[in-house]
């Protein structure tokens, strides 16, 4: 899977993709991350990518040559499954959204900044608005670092142990059952005794139905349907 991300900030998405599980992605050919600098894009001698907005009011807004000219250049490389939008007014990602983003070819992710951007550029080229909660950042960046996050870890070969996603919090609809490791004592607090007992049948029940009670407990909306 090919990511392609639009930004006025390229530096801030250096350090997000070079660690961990979306640096192995990305080393075993899986995915593909690829930072664009908007600005690249600018024609004019300062490189501005923003202008007043239309109508008077406060705050700049990011123009529609710049961003048009770089999505028009990748989409003469390649084909384009989704062109997504960072937006707080967008859908907000859950894990049922990176799933099916994560079965996606090539995709193009555009960053806001300032105000906001020409609506222009949503009319004709956006796909789909995603929004990564209900509060505002002060700019795209760390919201696609989040989606991309999401959609790699789901894709297949990603993981070491695929069934790992599988088991995470959402993916069954429950949120994880608590989780523990060495020492079985630390100062008296102690590792449940069930988790001790080797007795598989029974450790997979204490977890099925502590999950469930955490989710009752902290999400009972996941339990709705
Ligand atoms: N840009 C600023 N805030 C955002 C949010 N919550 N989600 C997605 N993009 C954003």
């Amino acid at each position: 899977m090919r990511f392609d991300i639009i930004t006025v900030l390229p530096d801030l998405l250096q350090s997000p993709f070079a660690h961990s599980i979306l640096q192995r992605a990305q080393t075993k050919g899986i995915a593909e991350i690829v930072v664009h600098s908007l600005r690249d894009y600018s024609t004019n001698k300062q490189r501005s990518v923003d202008d007043y907005p239309y109508g008077g009011g406060s705050g700049m807004v990011m123009s529609i040559e710049p961003f048009a000219r770089c999505i028009d250049a990748l989409k003469e490389q390649r084909t384009y499954d989704e062109i997504i939008f960072m937006t707080p007014d967008g859908v907000t990602l859950n894990q049922s959204m990176a799933n099916e983003l994560s079965g996606k070819g090539n995709v193009i992710i555009l960053c806001g900044h300032y105000k906001g951007i020409d609506q222009r550029i949503r009319d004709i080229y956006v796909t789909r608005e995603v929004s990564i909660g209900d509060y505002v950042l002060s700019g795209g960046e760390l919201p696609a670092a989040v989606l991309v996050d999401a959609i790699v870890r789901l894709i297949p070969g990603v993981l070491n142990d695929e069934t790992s996603a599988l088991s995470d919090s959402f993916q069954g609809g429950l949120l994880d059952a608590p989780l523990y490791t060495r020492p079985a004592d630390y100062k008296g607090h102690q590792v449940p005794e069930i988790l001790l007992s080797g007795h598989e049948l029974k450790i997979n029940n204490w977890r099925h139905e502590q999950a469930l009670a955490r989710t009752l407990k902290r999400r009972p909306d996941l339990l709705e349907d």
